[in-house]
């Protein structure tokens, strides 16, 4: 992978784009004047990281680049903003000061609502086993700017970490976290979810284990919550209860 800068990068963004090759073991390379295609001709590489103002972008052939935007989740907030419940919040019993462990963090946006509904005394850990999703959101939770400090502040609590979430959980104290939210990769994915199309190439699409289910009835207090295509069958599987039949479903478990 090639890691790069906007055209005429000040010494900060220079260096920025150095670490960040760093920690991802790819070879920076100087953008001077040269357009992204020109460069992976070059240097013969298809994948491409570009560190510029605008956070990274992720290119890989001629596909959509992947980059960091709160989308959804900021007309979320902003309607949780209004007074108005979000249905995760309100599925999941969400309060503010609760601990959520998000166990598939993708783009960030479920864990940019727990993370605005916990509030400042709350708090939420997402989890994201790649380490290019991983770092591209960490970077844009850490530096996107909306146009409300609140939500800022929501994006800046997250804790992101790039591990495994059955790892993650197996380290975890019995009942330490109130809320554990799984929104693995669907079985059969909707391909109208043009949202989650740039991930796709990128993203762990293993399926939830039942041994994760288990580590996370064990860290729980309040629920454990999977989203899935309503007709997957892994609600069944897992032995979840189905609560929303939409296409998109949520399964509730509530531990004993
Ligand atoms: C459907 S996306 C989640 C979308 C997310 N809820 C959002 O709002 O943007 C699933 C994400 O979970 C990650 N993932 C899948 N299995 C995982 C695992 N075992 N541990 C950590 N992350 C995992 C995938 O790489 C992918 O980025």
């Amino acid at each position: 992978m090639i890691v790069t800068t906007a055209q005429k990068p000040t010494p900060e963004q220079t260096a920025y784009a150095q670490a960040i090759a760093a920690e991802l073991e790819g070879r920076f390379v100087p953008r001077k004047q040269d357009s992204l295609q020109l460069l992976g001709r070059k240097y013969e590489d298809p994948v491409l990281l570009v560190a510029d103002d605008r956070g990274l972008r992720y290119y890989e052939d001629s596909k959509e680049p992947l980059y960091f935007h709160p989308s959804m989740a900021y007309v979320r907030v902003k309607r949780m903003r209004k007074g108005e419940r979000d249905p995760l919040i309100a599925l999941t019993g969400c309060l503010p000061g609760d601990s959520v462990i998000d166990c598939t963090a993708g783009l960030g946006s479920d864990s940019i609502v727990f993370s605005y509904g916990v509030g400042a005394s709350g708090k939420v850990t997402a989890l994201e086993s790649e380490r290019v999703l991983y770092t591209v959101v960490r970077e844009g939770l850490r530096s996107y700017r909306t146009g409300h400090e609140d939500v800022n502040d929501a994006l800046r609590r997250i804790g992101m970490r790039c591990i495994d979430h059955l790892s993650y959980l197996k380290q975890q104290a019995d009942k330490s976290a109130d809320i554990v939210y799984f929104d693995p990769m669907f079985r059969h994915p909707l391909h109208d979810s043009s949202a989650l199309a740039p991930l796709r190439g990128l993203a762990n699409g293993a399926a939830l284990s039942e041994e994760s289910v288990k580590q996370a009835l064990r860290v729980a207090r309040k629920c454990v919550v999977l989203k899935e295509h309503g007709d997957s069958g892994e609600f069944e599987r897992l032995g979840f209860e189905k609560r929303h039949r939409n296409k998109i479903a949520y399964g509730v478990i509530i531990p004993s």
